[in-house]
């Protein structure tokens, strides 16, 4: 459900009217914070050095006495009855987990509970859309949901602690990353990150389809120079606070237990040693109290960082930078000890360390329910459950967006006779669930192939794959070809494989992999009328077919419902509304490239040589942020501001007139954009700040108010303090950020 209302806050939630719905959120600190200080210490006081070293150790699974028959070995079970693990990643199933717990909890000597943590990303046994294309929806409310839902099965799989969301923003379609994320915008991905935190936490951590959240990775991994993942970010302190911290912070602000330390450096310092990331902003200016986590052997990838010599030096400069918990480096394990005997390490930071560990276990409610209510019962009720995969279906026709509609191809009327099918990705299982997707079974995907077969029983289908993703192989290209002439129609599905994005998967190219550029020349070649379906991971290069195509939808990884929401969308049960999270260039030679640029000194202007511009290639993308088509149009008039001066503590009241000109019903996405015109430091020429879902029937008109509080328009300045500084502000409202109505409002002094 979308909301229909007309006045948008950052703030008013619309949730789905579901049993999923997901709840307010867990404010920290929890209101039995005084007994949790309490126990917690407690606990602390009765543990040894070694067990308290052992909760900052966390170990990669493969431990099960699942299904797969292989069992706990000794020197595992030894480890946690020793106390030597405070977690254990990647090791799922009520039962499997339940043997671990009852060694931790039964057979050692502190009996602390474990921690059983997995990259739920994007669904758990219900595969979701990836993260960016749920971020195309510009529904929190659905976003939150396919969390809560992803919580609820993996909470029943016996696994605690996500490490999710990732809310980098990203900035170059290279990184292969971007796929994981919200994209280029802090607004956006602040929306997002926090909606995904509510979505795993649930209202409280301890009802039992609750997971704890991790806002990574912290910070500027997105930023890697050359778009090559793990690499150097190179972010001015006024830019890593202002854009890539923005979403942490939401995140932080909805309840965040935990963080995870990137693996890049910024101007030296990598993230998992840097003192300033993960004490002085994250706990003494945000005053966060839960546990910092590192990503995979990012402690002992400080020594070929060059950050330190040995593993001792590693583990020495992560905690006391503030890292609590040692994902698989084994530095913390190995030299902990003597580096708190030799007074390297104090025992208070190594203490403080734990505490923030075991309080996050105490706020799961693992000390008084060590499984947190997984048994194998509830993960059959839980895992697929039908409306689970209702869930994800309503996500995937949300994330997906109409890019171009010539001639109204779209949609397709319900009497065709014959379809044509054709390309690697339209009968495909295995891609369709991106990157990240988890333990999902790439049966239950329903590919496009089955959707409109579904969708459209009375059409002959014919389906032709024309060449493989990758391949060097055109063979099949004329078999698609000729398909295609005999049809009255052609659904193309063209794009990337699963593993060319996330995580190191980086490309230098944005184009079509393999001969598929060949596959959509020959078909359109044709002369049908043709939609092509792009399924990739990140922004492709789309300009041939923008220039040839008369239709195209964007439709990313949709998980396993992506042939039933496509086939909505394709015949018409479900308009599109989905909005690009992430700008599109012309060509790879743009990036990096987004809508919150600066303005320099020589602002682009295609018609003057000395401006910031390209010989070959306009300085604008092929489709910018926000941008996204429907089966109607609207016309945008009368923008009013409420006020022509305001103060920092108000809010000021915007509104334009909306009418759907065409000729059906549709849904637009209302965004207001600001631009703060002169600063103590240059200000990006434009920055969200506001959208609005709006529903009109078609020739409705209906006046839209969004409300922009004006301290969100506050920003790093001059003398590194955060604050909205007095002056003038151009405001946009519109369909997207390149277009739109504008007026003006002064901030005065308060
Ligand atoms: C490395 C990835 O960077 C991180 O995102 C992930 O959570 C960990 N591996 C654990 O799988």
């Amino acid at each position: 459900m979308r909301c229909p209302t007309v006045v948008a806050t950052a703030g008013i939630l619309c949730l789905a009217a579901s049993s999923l719905r997901a709840g307010e959120p867990e404010r920290q600190p929890s209101p039995n914070a005084g007994a949790i200080v309490r126990v917690v210490d407690s606990v602390l006081a009765g543990l040894t050095l070694q067990e308290k070293i052992g909760q900052l150790v966390q170990y990669s699974g493969g431990w099960s006495t699942g299904p797969s028959g292989r069992r706990i070995s000794d020197e595992q079970r030894q480890i946690i009855r020793a106390g030597q693990t405070g977690s254990l990643l990647n090791v799922t199933g009520a039962a499997e987990t339940h043997e671990l717990q009852r060694i931790a909890v039964e057979e050692s000597r502190a009996r602390i509970p474990l921690l059983f943590g997995l990259d739920v990303i994007h669904g758990f046994k219900t595969t979701f859309p990836i993260p960016l294309a749920e971020a195309a929806s510009w529904d929190p409310d659905a976003v939150e949901l396919s969390a809560r839902v992803s919580a609820t099965e993996a909470a029943a799989s016996g696994v605690h602690w996500t490490f999710a969301p990732m809310v980098d923003i990203a900035r170059d379609p290279r990184w292969g990353r971007i796929a994981e994320g919200s994209g280029e915008d802090p607004y956006l991905g602040a929306r997002m990150a926090a909606a995904r935190v509510r979505g795993f936490q649930g209202a409280s951590l301890r009802d039992p389809a609750s997971i704890i959240a991790c806002a990574k990775h912290y910070a500027g991994y997105g930023g890697a120079e050359g778009g090559r993942d793990y690499n150097t970010a190179d972010i001015p302190q006024r830019t890593l606070r202002d854009v890539y911290l923005v979403p942490f912070k939401a995140a932080l602000d909805a309840g965040a237990q935990t963080f995870m330390a990137s693996f890049n450096e910024i101007d030296g310092v990598p993230s998992s040693g840097s003192r300033f990331l993960l004490t002085t902003i994250l706990r003494d200016e945000w005053k966060f109290d839960g546990f910092v986590v590192s990503d995979w052997n990012s402690i002992g990838e400080l020594i070929p960082h060059g950050f330190a010599a040995n593993p001792g030096e590693a583990a020495e400069r992560a905690i006391n930078a503030g890292l609590d918990m040692d994902m698989e480096s084994h530095c913390y394990r190995d030299s902990l000890e003597s580096l708190v005997r030799q007074g390297r390490v104090t025992i208070a930071t190594l203490d403080e360390a734990v505490r923030r560990v075991l309080r996050v276990k105490f706020r799961l409610g693992l000390f008084s329910d060590p499984y947190h209510g997984a048994t194998p019962e509830r993960e059959r009720q839980e895992l697929r459950n039908p409306a689970h995969v209702a869930a994800a279906r309503k996500m995937a026709r949300e994330s997906i967006v109409l890019m171009k509609n010539a001639g109204s191809l779209l949609p397709l009327p319900p009497n065709l006779k014959s379809i044509a099918v054709i390309g690697p990705l339209a009968s495909n299982h295995g891609d369709l669930v991106g990157t990240w997707a988890g333990p999902t079974d790439t049966n239950d995907v329903v590919t496009l192939l089955d959707g409109i077969r579904e969708t459209a029983p009375g059409a002959q289908v014919t389906y032709v794959q024309g060449c493989s993703i990758a391949g060097a192989e055109t063979t099949g290209i004329a078999s698609a070809a000729a398909a295609a002439r005999q049809s009255e129609v052609v659904i193309l599905a063209v794009g990337e494989s699963e593993d060319m994005s996330g995580e190191a998967s980086c490309r230098s190219s944005l184009e079509l992999p393999g001969r598929q550029k060949d596959l959509v020349r020959e078909v359109c070649a044709t002369g049908k009328p043709v939609v092509v379906i792009f399924m990739n991971g990140r922004p492709l290069d789309l300009s041939w077919e923008q220039n040839h195509v008369p239709a195209i939808l964007e439709t990313w990884f949709l998980g396993h419902e992506a042939g039933h929401a496509i086939a909505d969308v394709l015949f018409g049960a479900y308009a599109p509304t989905g909005r690009l999270p992430v700008t599109f260039p012309r060509s790879v030679g743009q990036v990096p490239i987004y809508y919150n640029h600066k303005n320099t000194g020589r602002p682009t202007d295609d018609q003057e040589h000395y401006t910031s511009r390209y010989l070959d290639l306009p300085s604008s993308p092929l489709y910018p942020f926000g941008f996204g088509l429907t089966y109607t149009s609207f016309r945008y008039a009368d923008l009013r501001i409420a006020r022509e001066t305001v103060k920092a503590a108000d809010t000021l009241l915007v509104t334009i007139t909306l009418t759907n000109t065409g000729l059906r019903a549709g849904d637009e996405t209302v965004q207001l954009y600001v631009r703060d015109e002169v600063g103590s430091v240059t200000r990006p020429v434009r920055e969200l700040k506001g959208f609005q879902h709006v529903h009109l029937d078609a020739g409705g008109s209906t006046v839209v108010t969004l409300s922009l509080p004006v301290d969100a328009l506050a920003f790093t300045g001059l003398d590194m303090r955060h604050r909205v500084e007095p002056g003038m502000f151009t405001v946009y409202v519109g369909p997207n950020a390149a277009e739109g109505l504008q007026g003006r409002f002064q901030v005065v002094p308060q």
